[in-house]
């Protein structure tokens, strides 16, 4: 199968660490070019991804005051639940609308990295399975590269303040 993508990292799989990778104009054409077709059912897929993100990973709720004390069965009806699930989503769509505002970007994601480190407390593992399972349920199997090298930049950069 020919490959389009002029990338370094030929079946790239999500990693946190390392250096960050560089989104080709094909690859941020392609990425400007599907996300509103993902993004349009943002309640649905956030909602679907964060649910089996604490299906996957049960200790992070704890993690989640607002919902920590909710019942399993009770968390897709939860709109507390459904806001956080809204608000990771929302801030893909940021990141995507960034694409071309690298120094924008990082500083987006640093700025929410350590949040995430001093307020809180979140392991940085987590932020590379989260974008796993949104890769999983978006795109099966199979992947997408040049999604999987944004979800790179993302697992990176939302770590870079925990080192
Ligand atoms: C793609 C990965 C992620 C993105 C883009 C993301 C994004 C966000 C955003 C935009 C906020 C709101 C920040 C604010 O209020 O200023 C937030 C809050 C939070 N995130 Fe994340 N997040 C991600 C992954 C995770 C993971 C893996 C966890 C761990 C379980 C986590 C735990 C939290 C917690 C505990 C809060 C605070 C919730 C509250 O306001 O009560 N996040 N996240």
């Amino acid at each position: 199968m020919e490959r389009t993508v002029d990338s370094n990292y030929p079946t790239m799989p999500i990693v946190d660490h390392g250096p960050l990778p560089v989104l080709s104009e094909h690859e941020k054409k392609f990425i400007r070019a599907t996300w509103p077709k993902i993004y349009i059912n943002f309640e649905d897929i956030g909602l679907m991804v964060f649910l089996q993100f604490l299906k996957d990973f049960p200790d992070a709720q704890q993690l989640f005051p607002k919902f920590s004390e909710v019942k399993t069965e009770d968390l897709p009806h939860n709109p507390e639940v459904k806001w956080q699930a809204s608000r990771i989503i929302n801030a893909i769509n940021d990141v995507i609308g960034l694409m071309d505002k690298e120094s924008e970007m990082i500083q987006y994601l640093k700025e929410l990295s350590r949040e995430h480190s001093a307020q809180f407390q979140v392991d940085p593992s987590l932020f590379k399975e989260m974008l796993k399972i949104f890769a999983e349920q978006v795109f099966g199997h199979d992947g997408n590269e040049a999604y999987e090298k944004l979800f790179s930049i993302i697992s990176i950069l939302l770590s870079s303040s925990y080192k």
